[in-house]
């Protein structure tokens, strides 16, 4: 990634971390979600419901209409709510992941034991790789369909470019997901 890219993700972090969802957002996100869903979606910290729902309004502006789809975008980050992390603490996974991604991906990987509980340096980096699949059984638990939890449980997933041209809808949904995300 060019120093160009990391400083636009790391104004465009700034910018997210002062935001919180209006009224009409949660207005929005009400039609949207179950009350149970609704529940899970609230427990993440202000900033991180504010990018939720602009993944969804990148969606929406791009006229996408997959329920399941807009519904991951409401609570692909959810896990995240399960150790919500200091300020700091993400400014430091932000600028990692963009320098060196591989380095989070080795940090974060820990053994099952640890992952229910993750503590000391690394503990940054194992909510920034478990949060997908902590967020799908969430997710199931709020009673989502089997498509949004799997959307949510594969979304930092990279889809090998030689298979982008043979996608399942699955897929197909995952890859858009994925770019409204990094969008926002
Ligand atoms: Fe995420
Ligand atoms: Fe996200």
């Amino acid at each position: 990634m060019n120093a160009d890219r990391i400083l636009y993700r790391t104004r465009q972090f700034w910018q997210a971390l002062g935001s919180i969802p209006t009224s009409e957002d949660l207005a929005l996100v009400n039609t949207l979600l179950t009350k149970s869903q609704t529940a899970i979606f609230t427990q993440m910290q202000n900033s991180e419901q504010a990018h939720a729902v602009l993944v969804l309004h990148t969606l929406l502006d791009q006229h996408e209409d997959d329920q399941d789809l807009l519904v991951a975008a409401l609570l692909h980050d959810v896990g995240k709510s399960r150790f919500p992390l200091s300020l700091w603490e993400r400014v430091v996974v932000v600028l990692a992941k963009k320098i060196c991604p591989g380095c989070v991906q080795r940090w974060g990987e820990r053994d099952s034991e640890e992952d229910q509980k993750p503590h000391g340096w690394r503990r940054t980096f194992t909510v920034a790789v478990r949060h997908p699949a902590w967020g799908a059984e969430m997710a199931a638990e709020a009673g989502c369909s089997q498509l949004t939890i799997n959307l949510i449980g594969r979304h930092q997933e990279k889809i090998p470019v030689f298979q982008e041209n043979d996608l399942s809808k699955e897929d197909t949904l995952l890859l858009k997901l994925q770019a409204a995300d990094d969008e926002s």
